[in-house]
């Protein structure tokens, strides 16, 4: 796992925004791997002022999202498809009908998940897999437990996620209980990884990602069977 020491979250972003414009420019109809959470809005930011300043060209760019919560209305303000709009897509040239991000609206989720890994496993790879930590080490909403799920599933949120996550509901009891994620075999899949991290609450779940051992504890753990991922994370997660 190659390490990006940043001094700070603006020096993180502006790392991870660069790794993607230089894709997008080398290859205009690359496939990138998207993720939610507060890490990844200043790497987002970049790259819209990017575009804004004639940069960027993403009209033959396809997105696959790692995550939804379960169930969920897309025009729901906490939806990860409202999100994704408000932080990027309705700020480039992306085109719609290239953007996917699993159907929290599904009436049958367990179809959902299935129709969601079909459709990343029968796309063009993902070049670059943009992925936040949590506390707790997940990644996507691969929750730490005695086993990880290799395809797009279901999965209850744990009590840390579910209090992690509650500052952006009126109340815990708002946050859904339930996400459809991309599984670890379908986050593997893609060609390069970058994992970002920043503060010092992602400290252990980094500490973790460095030690030798590979945990179903920690689930982020999983990506050092990857050859090419990179660590883009900020002192403050680092050291601590
Ligand atoms: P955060 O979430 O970016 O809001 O810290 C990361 C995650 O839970 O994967």
């Amino acid at each position: 796992m190659k390490l990006i020491l940043c001094k700070n979250y603006e020096e993180m972003s502006e790392k991870a925004a660069f790794e993607i414009a230089e894709l997008v420019k080398k290859e205009s109809k690359c496939t990138l791997g998207l993720a939610t959470g507060s890490t990844p809005v200043g790497t987002y930011q970049r790259l819209i002022d990017m575009y804004n300043g004639g940069e960027l060209d993403f009209s033959g760019v396809t997105t696959f999202n790692l995550d939804e919560y379960y169930p969920i209305n897309p025009d729901n303000d906490q939806s990860y498809d409202y999100f994704m709009r408000k932080n990027l897509f309705d700020h480039i040239n992306v085109k719609k009908e290239n953007v996917n991000i699993p159907r929290g609206s599904a009436v049958d989720p367990g179809e959902e998940c299935n129709r969601y890994e079909e459709l990343v496993r029968t796309s063009n790879p993902v070049d670059i897999q943009i992925l936040g930590i949590g506390v707790n080490g997940h990644i996507g909403f691969n929750e730490p437990g005695e086993y990880l799920h290799a395809s797009t599933h279901i999965t209850d949120l744990t009590e840390s996620t579910i209090s992690a996550n509650a500052r952006f509901f009126e109340s815990e009891d708002d946050v859904p209980k339930k996400a459809i994620t991309m599984g670890i075999g379908t986050i593997l899949r893609a060609k390069k990884i970058i994992l970002l991290a920043n503060g010092k609450a992602k400290h252990n779940a980094i500490s973790a990602l460095l030690d030798e051992k590979i945990t179903s504890d920690i689930p982020a753990t999983l990506l050092k069977v990857h050859n090419n991922v990179i660590l883009i994370c900020d002192e403050e997660a680092y050291y601590g």
